[in-house]
């Protein structure tokens, strides 16, 4: 099985988790369209979704899939999105796709965060994936410096030329060279950080469930 292949069975197993009925949180990048792709074939059965990005947005009314505001919504009972990096206790590095922030706005409301990856996320501590931090430009050289207190290397992320622009706004920092041996505490103390308007941890409120995609099978690991 391809990467690739790995991504569309976890994708497919992930429908499992959809609530009929209800509205559903959608995250974003390659593992993520794969699952929207799979919640086409089944959208007469949710009520619509809350997109993490505009570009999930886009494809789920390509899908036909209606697309709420958050603000419209009170609860959501699950997200369903990918990650860089997930540990054993269901801690996750995301933002690789430089969506972390509205992809933690909408996890924090739902009651489950299913998280659906390939094996090769799962790892033993999280840190390898350089760590995303969504920033204030202004503030952008100011959190570098902090991160480097951290023990970090922080990189302006850069598209075609000229820094990348999240959604909101705003700048990615790609933060190399930790081993987040804590990553609630690090998730704290980055949140901090004046400038800061996400960091790419999802700790404090990780998965609740993870479906990882391997050459023969998809495993559920299951978190407190
Ligand atoms: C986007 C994310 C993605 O979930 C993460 O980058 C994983 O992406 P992919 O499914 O393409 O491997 O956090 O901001």
């Amino acid at each position: 099985m391809t990467q690739d292949e790995m991504k569309q069975a976890v994708a497919r197993a992930a429908i499992q988790f959809v609530v009929e009925g209800e509205i559903i949180g959608v995250g974003t990048g390659s593992t993520a369209n794969f699952f929207i792709d799979e919640l086409g074939k089944i959208r007469d059965r949710i009520r619509g979704a809350v997109a993490s990005s505009e570009a999930t947005a886009s494809r789920l009314r390509g899908h036909g899939i209606e697309v709420l505001d958050l603000n419209q919504v009170s609860s959501i009972p699950v997200y369903i999105d990918g990650a860089d990096e997930i540990d054993a206790s269901g801690a996750m590095i995301k933002g690789g796709g430089a969506a972390l922030t509205r992809e933690k706005i909408v996890a924090s409301v739902a009651q489950r965060f299913i998280c659906i990856a390939d094996a090769s996320k799962l790892v033993q501590t999280l840190g390898k994936f350089p760590l995303p931090v969504e920033v204030i430009p202004m503030a952008a050289q100011a959190v570098a410096r902090s991160l480097q207190a951290e023990g970090g290397h922080a990189l302006l992320r850069m598209r075609d030329g000229a820094p990348l622009v999240t959604d909101n706004g705003c700048h990615i920092l790609d933060v190399s060279g930790l081993s987040i041996t804590d990553p609630v505490a690090l998730e704290s103390r980055i949140n901090q950080i004046p400038g800061v308007v996400t960091v790419g941890l999802f700790a404090r409120q990780g998965a609740s469930v993870c479906l990882l995609g391997h050459a023969d099978h998809v495993q559920e690991l299951r978190f407190a």
